[in-house]
């Protein structure tokens, strides 16, 4: 017999998306909390550069929604944006309220706001170069002194549990037991980040492997815009060093990207220089390396004082020394990886999807903020703002609610074996990140995402009797969402002739003057 947990609020995720959600509940809703690492595991916990607002007596909302707009290259969502952005300056409320402490300036007063590819004018506020860390420290803390909030740690959803475009819950494989369980609950909150995993080379962690949105799809959910993979252009490049980001905020502060002889390019690729959107950036770099056959460019801040460097980019400066590269003297190795996934579960402004009870916050959810491309710091943000508009929508909801237990099916493992195959698992989680990397990544061609397409089939048929003939494990669950979430990419790129934003195929280089979203949705 299944165990079975009931809980009002099932929320999958504890990043910035999933904790502010759970705080922002009514505290007389019980909630579930679960993630499939360590609690403060996942992208939220690495972030950088920071969070923007229009925070400045000098800046305004149209400045900051016109900037993203810009950056999202003709599939923006206006009014998203627009409400994104009102609401920030409360977002940044928030979290100092739950005891984040920005950078502020010498004065105590100001923020001390750094800037990004894509802003116009400073609005990024952040907690030195670990502004995710200390965002995710505090969230944890208050939701910690809840008692009508639960956490499960180590526990990894498998699957939505739904009925009639209904979902009252998901199963879950507890990994400390190796059981799996039922989570039922009135409201699901899916908040499990994004699918960068889905690419050998990325700056996040882990845990980024598309579980919410293979998930959401399985489950019939709307998914949108899936091509449009941000690559950041600044990642560090050395044998020791797993997914390090070299934040972009070292560019707002005046870091050169050059080439090993110390020349500069990024001149001859746009007015903006280092500090133009991301793709632009990572396409530049892309195409250094690939014509003059090199590892990596460099990013230079040396010219700044080294006391000024460790105390704007203590994180960076420390990872650096570590590895041997004493960046106040020397340029920084770099090279662009996998870093944000735009598309997503299609939600509304509350959250809601297409399937009833069923909510996606955060890097999972495409709210239409980030159309083609993501602008820095945006992420954040949308996490924040989403978070607390689905809580506050359930809230108002949640009392004429009447628990009604459906009838489900329960967990069967009975005709699974144990495998003694396990090499297959790890086999097919490289080859598709290998594909992935090779063959979709920041430049593509029809021929490209064609065998692409090809192989990511034959691999998808052998996860699928992978998965019928051997029991559930944490390693195949996410292989099974790996192979989905990259198949939804390739699809996406294949149906978009164009070039757009994240999204550029050498043999479709010219952008429609009809810009549409890429739409799928399991039949
Ligand atoms: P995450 O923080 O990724 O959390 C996902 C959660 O879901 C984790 O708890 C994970 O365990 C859980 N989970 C996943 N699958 C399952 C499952 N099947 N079952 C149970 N739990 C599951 N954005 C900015 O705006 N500013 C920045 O400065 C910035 N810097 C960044 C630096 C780095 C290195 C990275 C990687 C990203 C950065 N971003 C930044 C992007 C931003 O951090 C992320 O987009 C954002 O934090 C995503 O938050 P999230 O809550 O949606 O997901
Ligand atoms: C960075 O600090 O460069 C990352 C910012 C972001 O992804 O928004």
């Amino acid at each position: 017999m299944t165990k079975q947990h009931h809980f009002d609020v099932l929320i999958i995720g504890t990043g910035s998306a999933g904790l502010m959600s759970a705080l922002q509940l009514s505290d007389n809703l019980s909630i579930a909390l679960i993630a499939k690492d360590k609690i403060l595991e996942g992208s939220s916990y690495y972030a950088q550069g920071g969070i923007s607002a229009v925070l400045d007596i000098n800046d305004n909302f149209t400045t900051h929604i016109q900037d993203t707009l810009l950056t999202a290259a003709g599939l923006g969502d206006e009014t998203a944006i627009r409400f994104m952005v009102e609401n920030a300056p409360k977002a940044i409320t928030s979290l100092e309220h739950s005891g984040v402490k920005f950078t502020k300036n010498k004065d105590k007063e100001d923020y001390h706001l750094t800037t990004e590819g894509g802003h116009s004018h400073r609005r990024v506020a952040h907690v030195a170069d670990k502004t995710g860390q200390s965002i995710q420290t505090n969230l944890l803390k208050n939701v910690k002194e809840k008692s009508n909030i639960t956490l499960f740690e180590n526990y990894i959803a498998i699957d939505l549990l739904i009925k009639s475009y209904d979902c009252y819950g998901a199963y879950v494989l507890n990994k400390n037991t190796n059981q799996v369980e039922s989570f039922i609950s009135h409201k699901t909150i899916i908040a499990t980040g994004g699918a960068s995993k889905t690419y050998l080379y990325t700056s996040n962690p882990d845990t980024s492997t598309g579980d919410g949105i293979a998930m959401a799809y399985r489950a019939k959910c709307i998914i949108t815009n899936m091509e449009f993979t941000q690559f950041h252009p600044t990642c560090l490049y050395h044998p020791h060093a797993k997914s390090f980001l070299i934040t972009e905020a070292l560019r707002g502060e005046g870091g050169k990207l050059i080439l090993q002889n110390g020349e500069a390019f990024m001149h001859k690729f746009d007015n903006r220089e280092e500090l133009a959107p991301r793709d632009i950036v990572a396409r530049a770099i892309d195409v250094q390396i690939k014509t003059h056959g090199f590892e990596c460019v460099y990013l230079d801040i040396s010219f700044k004082n080294k006391s000024w460097i460790k105390q704007h980019f203590p994180t960076i400066y420390k990872k650096c020394k570590s590895l041997g590269i004493d960046i106040s003297k020397n340029a920084i190795p770099v090279v662009p990886a996998a870093h944000y996934t735009c598309g997503g579960v299609q939600t509304n402004l509350d959250g809601q999807t297409n399937i009833d009870n069923l909510y996606a916050i955060g890097e999972v959810a495409h709210t239409g903020v980030h159309g083609a491309n993501r602008m820095a710091s945006n992420s954040l943000l949308e996490c924040v703002v989403f978070a607390k508009s689905c809580a506050n929508y359930i809230n108002q909801q949640s009392t004429t609610l009447t628990l009604t237990y459906k009838q489900f099916s329960q967990w069967d493992a009975s005709k699974a074996a144990p495998s003694k195959e396990k090499v297959v698992v790890s086999h097919l989680w490289d080859e598709i990140r290998r594909i992935m990397w090779n063959f979709v990544g920041i430049v593509r061609s029809n021929k490209r995402l064609k065998y692409a397409q090809y192989r990511l089939n034959q691999i998808q048929a052998e996860v699928n009797d992978y998965y019928k003939l051997y029991l559930i494990s944490s390693n195949l669950i996410e292989l099974r969402n790996l192979i989905q979430t990259a198949q939804l990419i390739v699809q996406s790129a294949i149906f978009r002739t164009e070039s757009r934003g994240l999204h550029y195929n050498e043999d479709h280089p010219q952008q429609s003057n009809h810009p549409i979203n890429t739409i799928i949705k399991k039949s």
